[in-house]
């Protein structure tokens, strides 16, 4: 029996809810097809620093790196918001960025045609959406120091430093190539370059990474005119590469294109591999919702995706990944809704709403539903 070993890392607020989705589904793909997951139960975040006094222990990192992937909810929450504090929520997931390497944040929006309603957008502006954000990940300013606050004779002073090195630019932006060389080979890199020094560096990497991939199309696009771009034209966009902070509000922005935060999946990845794929680490993008937190509302299908994603890049179980996003697909259709998914224009009709549990009920009964379809000739 293969086995596999996942990091679970359920985090604050929903954090936990999202991730016992992720895990369930996983566990009924192991069930069916024999394969044996065990999992690791990582504390981190504010539970973490309630727990222990810092967001991850250096004993758990190690731990988390010796296994094949990791699934994670998320951290943070108003209990640990005080702009004083020296130890923050936020810092486990940087720690796990940074300290496993996971240097390119793939966020894919593809939303489902039976979530157009969902989304404020126009149904013919969402036609034909389907990109793929490549978010660097473990430089610009989240990591560039000084980072701190300063008390000078002329007030205070708050500082972040923005700095990338040309290989930090240069493995990110090969990586979003290759990827953009397997979907419309066409690549947006996104950059403010009329003003920052990391921008002009960036878009020099990129033009000379262009005679390694002579096949994709490339163009540069200031983050500004980007962000208007995304609901203006999404579907113009294939793959999208881009720093660390352009790459957070960008992709925030175009969750609404699938209809809800809720739904978009993330994974981390390096260069390391295991002996099943490679390490990487899968969180849906938004965070710990703690206004909705403990109440069983928060939508399960962005950790779910997440688990897919997981599935595909770290076990190399691609049918298992397709059959899951499938089985996402099929609870849709068949009218399941968490609360966000809900259409703007109030009508209900055909719709079912349920909560995160039974959202992963769904989920787990239409496992399989690609593959019955395929098999009755029924295209889905
Ligand atoms: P958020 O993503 O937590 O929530 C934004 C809005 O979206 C809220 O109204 C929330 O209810 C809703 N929402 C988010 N996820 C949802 C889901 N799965 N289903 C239904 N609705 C959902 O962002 P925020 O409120 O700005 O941040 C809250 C906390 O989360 C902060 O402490 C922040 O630092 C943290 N955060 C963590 C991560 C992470 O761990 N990767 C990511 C983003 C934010
Ligand atoms: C995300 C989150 C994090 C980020 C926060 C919580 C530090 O917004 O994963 O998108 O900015 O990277
Ligand atoms: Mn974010």
């Amino acid at each position: 029996m293969a086995g596999y070993r996942i990091a679970a890392i359920g985090g604050d607020g929903v954090g936990p809810e999202v991730v016992a989705a992720g895990r369930r589904v996983l566990d009924a793909v192991a069930a069916r097809d024999g394969l044996s997951i065990d999992w690791l139960d990582v504390v981190a975040g504010g539970a973490a620093i309630d727990g222990y006094g810092t967001a991850l222990r250096a004993e758990d990192l190690d731990a988390v790196a010796g296994c094949d992937a990791v699934l994670l909810g998320a951290v943070g929450g108003p209990r640990w918001d005080d702009p004083d504090a020296k130890v923050r929520p936020e810092q486990a997931l940087f720690a796990l960025r940074g300290g496993l390497e996971l240097f390119a944040n793939l966020r894919p929006v593809t939303p489902l045609p039976a979530l157009v309603p969902s989304s404020p957008v126009r149904p013919e502006v969402l036609e034909g959406t389907d990109l793929l954000i490549v978010r660097e990940l473990t430089s610009g300013l989240y990591f560039g120091r000084p980072s701190e606050q300063r008390d000078t004779p002329e007030g205070r002073i708050g500082i972040d430093t923005l700095w990338y090195t040309e290989a930090e630019i240069r493995r990110v932006v090969r990586l979003a190539f290759e990827l953009a060389r397997g979907r419309r080979r066409r690549l947006t890199s996104v950059d403010k370059a009329n003003v920052l020094a990391t921008s002009r560096l960036w878009r020099k990497v990129v033009d000379e990474t262009r005679p390694e991939f002579p096949d994709v199309e490339v163009n540069h696009q200031l983050v500004d005119s980007c962000a208007m771009l995304l609901v203006h034209r999404p579907a113009t966009f294939d793959v999208l590469v881009t720093e660390n902070l352009f790459g957070d509000i960008l992709s925030d922005e175009a969750a609404v294109l699938a209809g809800s935060l809720g739904m978009l999946p993330s994974a981390s990845l390096g260069d390391r591999r295991t002996a099943h794929g490679r390490f990487g680490l899968y969180e849906p993008i938004h965070g710990s919702a703690p206004d909705i937190a403990g109440r069983d509302a928060a939508n399960p299908l962005g950790t779910i995706l997440s688990a897919a994603m997981l599935l595909r890049w770290s076990l190399g179980l691609l049918p298992a990944a397709e059959d899951v996003e499938a089985a996402v697909r099929s609870a849709i259709d068949h009218g399941f809704r968490t609360a966000d998914l809900l259409p703007p224009d109030g009508d209900r009709s055909g719709l079912r709403v349920v909560g995160t549990r039974a959202m992963t009920d769904a989920v787990v009964e239409h496992l399989g539903a690609g593959v019955d379809a395929v098999a009755a000739g029924v295209a889905s």
